[in-house]
């Protein structure tokens, strides 16, 4: 195993089995499953390989919790998350170190991710203490209604591994807040980072004598066999899910048996508009980061740039030129600023993006290939006179390719960022108040970024319209995915 990336302190005391009811074991099965670095192609750990047994004594640690959990005082659940973040924050070099060798992005984006994960747990403990509620007269004056909010129960919270901290805290911070006890199935193939943090959960549990089983986690290698009893089980209130919209619609057939409360977070297809209005060098900038964070595998990526005829040439030689100044690498290494893709499964597929585009009559700019040699690495690829109707447009690639397509009208430019049946976000760069506010009302997105390259923010509410999602992660609208209302007449 090379676990040199990652400091002695934290992979002496790293946790890589199951955490059920405060207790860290092995799995039923005795069995475990190979984390391995993407960089490197080496071994990180062996980490405990859940069974669906396993997944519902995690249950029944989270049901038995639950009763106590609800009932702790809110600005005592506001008192564990402060202490998570605190903690987190102290430890951020570790973390990010972490990050890096599980996930392969550069060690500064994942100190970025770092701060951005725990965000989320510091606006929750905000949130904790602020239970939404009403009393008011009804309108025919025949009594007084009271709005009051209850958490919802159990939480099965189902986290992608591109995001391996920042995907976490985004949903075990509001469900905790909520007074929501919780089974984390984390990404087979970044569960490294969620075992860490749940262990600082675990200790600011058990040092004010909470209950243990508020957190449970459950790696597996397969996510099906061990979520699908845990969604079947009428204990069970609550789904969050972070992934694609194909598993999502599996997980909201499943959820439909229990009338579950589902937050889905799917899959993204976001259009990047360049107007010929737009200060280009904001726009590439801006570009840079829609595009390029952890190589393109986000679900807010700018997948297709659209640019306005006028300026395209001008803006895709200066995108050519930014792409030409990365370097590709290990992300423990300084200076690097694209990392791999997550397996080899992510390079073929964009790969097969790529070589379909060119087929289809798009000509490279830059890049264009796989690498030669360790790692999963696919090169930053920049393409123009790319067909609109070419997969690397239609599909969300999840890699570091930029297709430019052009558009003459803002009408033009409107149909072709609304064709698709995605709706997660999309990112406009024009110096026209005027145009900006018409896309903002017309633009099909949950999130819409004018002149900004990146919309994420704990303390907004983060989700898609479409096939990209139900709910809504981060701000005062995220803690309400784990409350439900009930109204009194009196
Ligand atoms: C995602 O890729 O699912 C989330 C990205 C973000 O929160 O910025």
């Amino acid at each position: 195993m090379d676990t040199s990336v990652i400091p002695p302190t934290l992979a002496s005391h790293l946790p890589t089995t199951l955490l059920i009811d405060g207790e860290w074991g092995a799995s039923s099965t005795r069995t475990t499953f190979e984390v391995s670095n993407p960089a490197t192609e080496e071994s990180l750990f062996d980490v405990s390989d859940a069974s669906p047994a396993d997944g519902l004594r995690a249950l029944d640690a989270a049901a038995g919790a639950a009763a106590q959990w609800r009932t702790t005082p809110p600005r005592v659940r506001s008192d564990v998350l402060r202490e998570v973040f605190d903690v987190i924050t102290v430890r951020a070099a570790d973390i990010a170190a972490l990050i890096t060798a599980e996930c392969g992005k550069p060690f500064a984006e994942s100190q970025a991710e770092v701060a951005y994960g725990a965000e989320f747990i510091r606006w929750y403990s905000e949130q904790a203490v602020r239970s939404p509620g009403l009393v008011r007269t009804a309108p025919a004056g025949t009594g007084t209604q009271l709005v009051r909010s209850r958490p919802v129960g159990p939480a099965l919270l189902i986290t992608p591994w591109n995001f391996p901290l920042a995907m976490v805290t985004r949903k075990i911070a509001p469900a905790l807040a909520a007074g929501c006890t919780v089974v984390i199935k984390p990404a087979r193939l970044t569960p490294l980072t969620t075992l860490y943090v749940a262990e600082i959960v675990r200790e600011a549990l058990a040092s004010r004598g909470l209950p243990a089983g508020v957190i449970n986690v459950v790696p597996t290698s397969s996510s099906g066999a061990v979520t699908e009893p845990i969604l079947a089980d009428p204990r069970l209130r609550k789904l969050s899910f972070t992934g694609s919209t194909q598993v999502g619609q599996g997980l909201l057939r499943a959820a439909a048996t229990g009338v579950l409360r589902t937050s889905m977070e799917l899959g993204g297809n976001a259009p990047f508009l360049v107007f010929a209005d737009a200060d280009l060098d904001a726009a590439v900038s801006g570009a840079m980061t829609a595009k390029m964070r952890n190589s393109g595998q986000t679900c807010v990526a700018a997948n297709r740039f659209l640019v306005e005829a006028s300026v395209a040439e001008e803006f895709t030689e200066r995108l050519r030129a930014a792409f030409d100044a990365l370097v590709v690498g290990d992300g423990s290494v300084p200076d690097v600023t694209v990392g791999p893709l997550i397996e080899a499964a992510a390079v073929d597929k964009v790969d097969a993006a790529v070589q379909q585009a060119v087929d289809d009559g798009a000509r490279v700019r830059i890049g264009g290939s796989a690498p030669s040699g360790t790692g999963h690495f696919y090169l930053p690829t920049v393409l123009s006179d790319v067909s609109p109707e070419s997969v690397v447009v239609t599909e969300e690639t999840f890699g570091p390719v930029a297709p430019v397509v052009t558009f003459g009208s803002e009408e033009e430019a409107l149909q072709l960022a609304n064709g698709t049946e995605y709706g997660l976000v999309a990112y406009a760069y024009t110096r026209d108040l005027g145009r900006a506010m018409r896309l903002t009302e017309e633009i099909e997105a949950g999130m819409i970024g004018i002149n900004r390259g990146l919309v994420s923010d704990a303390s907004a509410p983060f989700g898609g319209l479409k096939h990209s999602g139900l709910g809504r992660e981060g701000g005062e609208a995220g803690i309400e995915e784990y409350l439900e209302t009930v109204y009194v007449a009196m």
